[in-house]
């Protein structure tokens, strides 16, 4: 499933963590108005020690990660690395065992999904969940309804025109490609009041290689043109290229590293790390 990562230069990466905003550190002692405004984004996402295990065995270890208020972090890793359990954790579907999980500065780590989701927080899955028999204009009503209190919420016309599906609203979930069905998914998220925090897991998983492109430049203008916050899984590190300000690498359960999408390819531990899984 991993693409390879392309060899290069290593560089002193390392275990860099916390909530380092786009663009990196400013100069310290400068005057507010020589920084840029993304420097002082405050953190959307605190995970502090974030471990999970089942049955004596440690999936995640200590996981440290602040994600900024506009930022893109991408989440890599070997199969079996940790990361849909890392989503699972930070949305709610299961319960950290230790650590903690901070958004907009509450600590989250013990609430409930739907809590959570209250509070922005959205999650797509590794596979595609739509309703076969329903439109897509049906399916972004429904997330909208369910929002329906939720302030932050896109409408649903707007969510699909920002997922470029506005021209599909009346076609059936069953007829989409599996790209399409993706664009789906994010519209539901946008249309469900997710606007703090999207936690996107896989969203290029079996889609056609045609349509990546268009999914990618789909994805990058709700980061770019909408400033959502987004932690996203992916494997193939050339998407990440232009679309990630950084990325996490998970490995056995632990961050191996978190960098710059640059830095992380050409980061040796990295690259050792896929190789030794195979991949
Ligand atoms: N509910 C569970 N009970 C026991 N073990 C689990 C559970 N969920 C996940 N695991 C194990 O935790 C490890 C991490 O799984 P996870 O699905 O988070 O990996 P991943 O990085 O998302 O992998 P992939 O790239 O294949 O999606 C795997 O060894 C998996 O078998
Ligand atoms: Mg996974």
């Amino acid at each position: 499933m991993a693409d390879g990562l392309t060899s290069g230069t290593a560089v002193p990466g390392g275990h860099a963590l916390g909530g380092h905003a786009p663009g990196g550190h400013a100069p310290g002692g400068h005057a507010p108005e020589v920084l840029a405004p993304e420097v002082l984004a405050p953190e959307v996402l605190a995970l502090t020690g974030l471990s999970w295990s089942v049955g004596g065995s440690a999936i995640l270890s200590g996981v440290d990660l602040a994600v900024g208020e506009g930022e893109f972090v991408a989440v890599i890793g070997p199969n079996g690395a940790g990361k849909t359990s890392l989503f699972n954790l930070i949305s709610g579907l299961t319960r950290a065992t230790a650590g903690r999980i901070v958004l907009d500065g509450a600590d989250i780590t013990t609430e409930a999904p739907h809590k959570r989701a209250r509070r922005g927080v959205g999650r797509t899955f590794q596979s595609s969940s739509v309703f076969p028999t329903m439109t897509v204009a049906e399916h972004v009503a429904l997330a909208q309804q369910v929002a329906a209190k939720r302030r932050g919420r896109t409408l649903a016309t707007d969510a699909l025109e920002h997922v470029r599906l506005a021209e599909k609203s009346e076609v059936h979930a069953c007829d989409l490609s599996h790209g399409d069905k993706r664009k789906l998914e994010l519209a539901m998220l946008l249309a469900s009041g997710a606007e703090r925090l999207l936690l996107l897991d896989e969203p290029m998983a079996g889609v056609a290689s045609g349509d990546v492109p268009e999914l990618v430049d789909v994805i990058r203008a709700l980061h770019q043109d909408e400033h959502r916050t987004i932690l996203m899984v992916e494997h193939h590190m050339e998407v990440l290229l232009g679309l990630a300000d950084r990325v996490a690498v998970l490995h056995h359960g632990a961050l191996l590293a978190i960098d710059t999408p640059e830095r992380v390819m050409a980061d040796e531990r990295v690259q050792e790390a896929y190789v030794g899984d195979s991949l």
